[in-house]
């Protein structure tokens, strides 16, 4: 993220594409020729250590961003990174592939301070396969059936020291969140009662997340004025929630297709409070 200083963002909020999950491979083989190639040679020689190959590389893909994220935050700025893990069987066998597990190595590597994170618990991930409606695996008998996911992970990380403010800073208490807000917020899970899944043809298309999940994590980890960073914007989610939340907003996104599609969102809601930089990879 050339384009943006060291130490000059306050928040970043993100989802990027999930390694593993089908509908990102053709991203990810795209954005880097080593992952297309491994694909490749699993086709062809259906070897074991090529899946893990793969996953590996994925994670190397979106590492270069959290390492960025790091450079650009300011001591004290948090780094809130929703993220599923993915079930696949590959090579005729199935298998999770643990993806909040290896963000989370990669930021502590990275020089992060782990946070304790937030359970997604989300309405669409209804036990069905191959439209059975039943659980994975083989229905009653054990011990071969297998636990659904119906969570998503929000992974929460610290830059460095706790961020300092001024005694009694006006900007920090005028941001300040309710008791009940507080109450369901810092709780560890969330569930559909409180967070409603979006559900139009770009916001499927993006896999992006309902507008509650960035509103709350702006509020609950930025102040007023503040400037928000989504690397992956995805349609543009946390660039609307920044600017309703009277921040401003720095999104990457790759696909040059949304960018209008972002551009049109935040518009809509533009009430002058904040500014946005969109920058297309
Ligand atoms: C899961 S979606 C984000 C969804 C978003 N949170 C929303 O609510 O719409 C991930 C997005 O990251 C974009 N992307 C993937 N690799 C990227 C990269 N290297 N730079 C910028 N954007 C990238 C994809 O095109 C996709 O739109």
């Amino acid at each position: 993220m050339p384009e943006v200083a060291d130490c000059s963002v306050h928040l970043m909020v993100t989802s990027p594409p999930y390694p593993m999950i089908q509908m990102w491979d053709r991203l990810f083989s795209e954005a880097n020729a080593k992952i297309a190639d491994l694909w490749q040679q699993l086709e062809d020689n259906g070897e074991e250590d090529t899946v893990d190959k793969i996953y590996d590389s994925m994670h190397a893909y979106l590492t270069q961003v959290w390492r960025e994220t790091y450079r650009v935050l300011i001591e004290g700025g948090i780094a809130c990174i929703n993220i599923g893990d993915a079930t696949r069987s590959v090579n005729g066998r199935f298998q999770l592939f643990p993806n909040h597990a290896r963000v989370i190595e990669a930021c502590q590597q990275i020089g992060f301070t782990v946070l304790p994170y937030i359970l997604w618990k989300k309405p669409t991930n209804k036990p069905s396969y191959k439209g059975k409606g039943a659980f994975l695996g083989s229905g009653f008998l054990p011990p071969n059936a297998y636990v659904t996911l119906d969570c998503e992970f929000i992974l929460l990380f610290r830059k460095g020291n706790l961020r300092a403010f001024p005694p009694h800073d006006p900007t920090r208490y005028s941001s300040a969140f309710t008791k009940p807000e507080r109450d369901e917020w810092f709780s560890q899970i969330w569930t559909s009662k409180g967070v409603r899944q979006t559900s139009g043809e770009i916001e499927r298309r993006t896999a992006a997340y309902p507008k509650e999940i960035p509103n709350r994590l702006i509020k609950m980890f930025s102040v007023r004025g503040d400037i928000v960073l989504d690397p992956f914007l995805g349609s543009g989610t946390t660039m609307k929630a920044a600017m309703n939340n009277e921040r401003s907003c720095i999104g990457y996104e790759t696909d040059p297709s949304l960018v209008s599609i972002i551009t049109k969102k935040t518009m809509d809601h533009y009430d002058n409070s904040g500014k946005i930089q969109i920058i297309k990879r």
